[in-house]
């Protein structure tokens, strides 16, 4: 069976790097090709996650760079197109909610190759988000809807999507934080900032709603600043939000220290051991959830319910009032560390195992 997997962005990396190995540990059945559409290219953002995730060099690079949504999704288009009637792939594999994993679907929409699409079925129910956009297409596109989750499920059964074509494999994001468990130890970030654990906040905002509006990110800064007055808060800068600050000239709470987008080990050691977790991120609030590191979620919405049901995330949006009840709450509750081991999953099929779930799903529906 020949696979052809397609990474872009950040998050991408973090799915994808398990199902690779995976694939390659069944090297007698499977032939895969890796393919980086480059929509994220700098050391930061792409080339440590490679290196730490033990994710192997892409074969093909696309180079796409940044650019407009419609900019990215239409050169995505134009360089991918050739890649994919040369390699001819039995399954096309496309994870999360990026531009890159639209762009790619629609080329093997139109081409004919069948596509299998990890993390289906997410709705924020938010079409305003471009990342909602990109799963609604992408599913409709997509032969095999590979979920994490049973809320999944439902949603694609309700927007049509035959049974047959919907597979609940878990989170394999799960499959790279578990496994990097043991390399997060060695990380010396703490030591290096001067934190004690359980004695800070981590902070990450990137989602266009809150960052591209000035005043609306001055705002959301500010109360920031208001959390920064009870504990210290550590905000790993996303580029995006690094050019939306510089560009507003807001001044900073001392009490927010503002760091470079993290590796992913010392990221992982970072916020496992902080007190608390606020962040507009996807990915983080699953990830928190899976060691029960208490997670506000600063939007008002969430494509990942089950996180708030059943893992450590709550959702406060962005009003004043509602975020500093939140964070007082989670102040006033005792501190557990999430550094266990091995971590108890709390999500079911969030255990660490889906690569192997995927992998064997693709071979179950392959079609010769
Ligand atoms: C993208 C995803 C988002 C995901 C996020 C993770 C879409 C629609 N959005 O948003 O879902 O949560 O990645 O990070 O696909 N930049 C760099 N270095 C890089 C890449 C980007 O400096 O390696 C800068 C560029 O100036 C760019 C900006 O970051 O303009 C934003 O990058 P872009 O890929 O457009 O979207 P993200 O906001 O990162």
């Amino acid at each position: 069976m020949k696979v052809l997997n397609v990474v872009g962005a950040r998050p991408n990396f973090v799915k994808m790097a398990p199902l690779v190995r995976e694939m390659d540990r069944r090297s007698g059945q499977i032939e895969s090709l890796l393919v980086h559409t480059g929509q994220h290219y700098d050391e930061r953002m792409a080339g440590s996650f490679f290196r730490d995730l033990g994710l192997r060099r892409p074969e093909i690079d696309l180079g796409i760079g940044s650019g407009s949504h419609t900019e990215q999704v239409a050169r995505i288009m134009l360089a991918f197109e050739p890649v994919l009637k040369s390699y001819r792939p039995d399954w096309l594999v496309v994870v999360g909610d990026v531009n890159s994993t639209l762009a790619c679907a629609l080329v093997g929409a139109r081409v004919g190759v069948r596509i299998a699409h990890v993390e289906a079925g997410l709705r924020s129910g938010d079409r305003s988000m471009p990342e909602e956009i990109n799963r609604l297409l992408t599913d409709q596109l997509a032969d095999l809807l590979l979920t994490p989750s049973a809320d999944a499920d439902q949603n694609l059964r309700r927007e049509g999507i035959g049974p047959e074509r919907i597979v609940r494999v878990g989170n394999v994001m799960i499959d790279s934080l578990f496994e990097q468990l043991a390399a997060a130890t060695h990380s010396r970030i703490r030591e290096e900032l001067k934190l004690e654990p359980g004695g800070y906040a981590v902070l990450t905002i990137h989602r266009p709603v809150n960052v591209d509006d000035p005043s609306r990110l001055a705002q959301l800064l500010r109360l920031c600043g208001e959390i920064a007055d009870r504990l210290p808060l550590v905000l790993p800068l996303h580029p995006r939000t690094r050019e939306r600050i510089a560009q507003g000239g807001a001044a900073l709470h001392p009490g927010i220290r503002t760091i470079e987008p993290l590796p992913y080990p010392d990221f992982l050691r970072l916020w496992s051991g902080a007190r608390l977790v606020c962040t507009d991120s996807g990915g983080l609030q699953e990830e928190t959830s899976a060691l029960g590191i208490p997670c506000l979620t600063l939007r008002e919405t969430t494509e990942r319910p089950v996180t708030i049901e059943r893992g450590s995330n709550r959702l406060v949006g962005t009003d004043r009032r509602r975020v500093l009840d939140a964070v007082d709450a989670v102040l006033a509750e005792p501190w557990r560390s999430g550094e266990v081991s091995p971590p108890t999953p709390t999500i079911p099929l969030w255990d660490g195992r889906a690569a192997g779930r995927i992998v064997d799903s693709l071979l179950a529906h392959y079609i010769v």
